[in-house]
């Protein structure tokens, strides 16, 4: 395909600003699926079937348009992760594309998330056409909007397309602002082969699915290619276009967007970034900026009940197979018996895998406290990576402690801004800066990962009212006097519970999950001391204390089938419950001791 009828692009918004419906209604109007292709589709509909993983995952698109100047042209749609963790392919996907439609909900205004990925494709030097969407709703307001993209991000809008992707209003001016607002890719198809590796995935049927943009040369089926940064080579078993239905075809050559498989096994064979190349003829030199997304926020993932430690495995072994960027190692703990401690990008991604566990393979969980990757200076010199809070080592062979300091960027409207400032101070936040445009103010903020692992963002979001976004990237590592706190319950240790703490902080979060602990522990038959402690010192402690009468003591013994009622939801109960020494201790503790209000 000629270069000049060629146009890719992605789109960047805030969550719920209407990104889905908006590339639905692009794919409709061109009607991607054409006619001819139907039949064949209906003829196979096991493909169909087989395929629809993909299309789920894989938002990316190719469009055919016939445009208003009586041209046709191919528009490549490549979908990029939407949250905040996944910067790094957000950033990759930027790369393999040459311009953006920045939509805005015309009733809101810029949020945080819109800020990250606008400047995301600033970056990677995107044309970019601003798009109003949600303009049939009473409280659009586009004019205010448009000023607002200028103030708050900085760029022209005011030819911004105003539309509504729910009712269709504007769609075919986005098409046209796609073909004539956007530039066309560039690229030597006589060049070696050099495409980018954007996504990829798993599929049941096809295995390791890749998607790529060639920049130049052309790849063709069969060929034998190469990825750069991995060496590993790979005979090309099919090469399609994205309908979003796989659509074989014979040949991508430069700006063409497509996927192959190539009997890959696994998805982490493939590393979103790197450059493929032809075996036999290489090009020269691999794209630039291709650096593997390493974990930063661990956990212990546990059991609730022992005997499913192999669904365990066998479940993240699965979830892997789509998920190259979570790690998973197995962890012993004394409290909690076998499981695994899980790495993953960021917060939602540790989110998203815990709920994937939980409802898509039915297992019950214990989450261990969320923590960072301390960097621990020896007083020998070493460098030690901490994973694991429980795995402190004695603090006498220590010289001092880093952690992982990121930058936060809040967008709210000022009446809460007082209750954001708070919050981050709260959390050893330390001011970047400070704006306003029009009634919501941008507060920037240095922060402690470790802060914000836990419950941040649910804080954030309940002294706003839900009125604020956030976006974070991390910024380095400082060193600051941190230490380790522990928790024990009935005078054990409580692994599961040990976290690393700013020392300052340590007495009020000590208080703050003992005081927890004793309201989300059952009372038991004796007196439980629970205990904060730094080393052997303790800081806090609370008593929860014995239980007087038998819980169906109430029932008065006379109706039996009430007595037998609560018996079981007491036995359903303990279903939830781990050992601890002698103390029985629910899963939601785990969780719940740590939230700091
Ligand atoms: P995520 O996929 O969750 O990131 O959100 P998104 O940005 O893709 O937004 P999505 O397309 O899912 O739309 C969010 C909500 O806004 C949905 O309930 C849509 O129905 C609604 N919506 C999208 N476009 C419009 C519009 O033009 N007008 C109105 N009134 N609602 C819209």
């Amino acid at each position: 395909t000629d270069l000049d009828r060629i146009r890719n692009f992605s789109i960047v918004a805030h969550i719920d600003h209407g990104k889905s419906t908006l590339a639905d209604r692009l794919i409709q109007l061109t009607g991607t699926v054409a006619e001819r292709d139907m039949k064949a589709q209906l003829l196979d509909a096991m493909d169909i079937e087989r395929e629809r993983g993909i299309t789920i995952k894989a938002n990316s698109v190719r469009i055919e348009y016939p445009a208003k100047d009586g041209k046709t042209y191919i528009l490549n749609l490549i979908d990029t992760p939407g949250h905040v963790d996944f910067a790094y392919e957000v950033s990759r996907s930027m790369q393999a594309v040459e311009g953006s439609l920045l939509v805005v909900d015309a009733s809101q205004g810029v949020e945080a998330q819109t800020l990250a990925n606008v400047y995301q494709a600033i970056d990677a030097d995107h044309e970019i056409v601003p798009v109003l969407n949600k303009i049939d709703l009473p409280a659009a307001e586009p004019e205010r909007v448009k000023e607002n993209i200028e103030d708050v991000i900085g760029i022209d809008a005011s030819d911004a397309v105003e539309i509504s992707a729910k009712t269709g209003l504007g769609i075919p001016d986005v098409l046209e602002a796609i073909v004539h607002r956007l530039p066309a890719p560039k690229g030597d198809r006589d060049a070696p082969l050099k495409a980018m590796l954007v996504d990829s995935w798993y599929d049941s049927y096809l295995g390791v699915v890749v998607l790529i943009r060639v920049m130049d040369g052309v790849v063709k089926k069969g060929d034998q290619i190469k990825m750069m940064k991995t060496g590993a080579t790979y005979k090309l078993d099919r090469l399609s276009v994205l309908k979003p239905q796989m659509v074989d075809i014979a040949e991508l050559g430069p700006g063409e967007i497509g996927v192959f498989t190539a009997s890959i096994k696994q998805v982490r064979d493939t590393k979103v970034g790197d450059t493929i190349t032809h075996d036999k003829k290489p090009c020269a030199q691999a794209l630039p900026g291709f650096k593997p997304s390493i974990p930063v926020v661990f956990c212990g993932l546990f059991p609730v009940d022992a005997a499913d430690f192999e669904a365990l495995r066998d479940a993240i072994e699965k979830l892997q197979l789509n998920d190259a960027s979570f790690s998973a190692e197995m962890e012993t703990s004394a409290a909690l018996g076998f499981g695994f401690r899980c790495g993953f990008l960021g917060l939602l991604h540790l989110e998203v895998i815990r709920d994937r566990l939980e409802r898509e393979y039915d297992l019950d969980l214990i989450t261990t406290a969320p923590s960072v990757v301390f960097k621990l200076h020896m007083k020998d010199g070493e460098v030690i990576d901490l994973h694991n809070p429980a795995d402190m080592p004695d603090l006498t062979y220590v010289d001092h402690i880093e952690e992982p300091r990121i930058k936060a960027t809040i967008m709210v409207p000022d009446e809460y801004l007082g209750d954001v400032l708070k919050l981050c101070q709260d959390r050893r936040g330390i001011q970047m800066d400070l704006t306003y445009a029009g009634q919501r103010a941008m507060a920037v903020y240095d922060l402690p990962l470790s802060e914000v692992v836990f419950d941040f963002y649910d804080r954030l979001k309940s002294v706003t009212k839900g009125y604020a976004s956030f976006d974070y990237s991390l910024i380095g590592y400082r060193e600051d006097f941190l230490v380790k706190m522990s928790i024990l319950v009935n005078d054990e240790p409580v692994d599961a519970l040990s976290i690393m703490v700013h020392r300052d902080r340590a007495e009020a979060r000590g208080r703050a999950m003992c005081e927890k602990l004793k309201d989300l522990i059952p009372r038991h038959m004796f007196k439980i001391p629970i205990q904060a402690a730094i080393g052997a010192r303790v800081i806090a402690r609370e008593t929860l204390s014995a239980m007087r009468k038998d819980v169906t003591a109430k029932c008065y013994g006379g109706d039996a089938t009430r007595k037998k009622k609560l018996l079981e939801k007491q036995k359903a109960g303990k279903k939830k419950m781990r050992q601890f020494g002698k103390v029985e201790i629910p899963q939601s503790a785990f969780i719940a001791a740590l939230k700091m209000d």
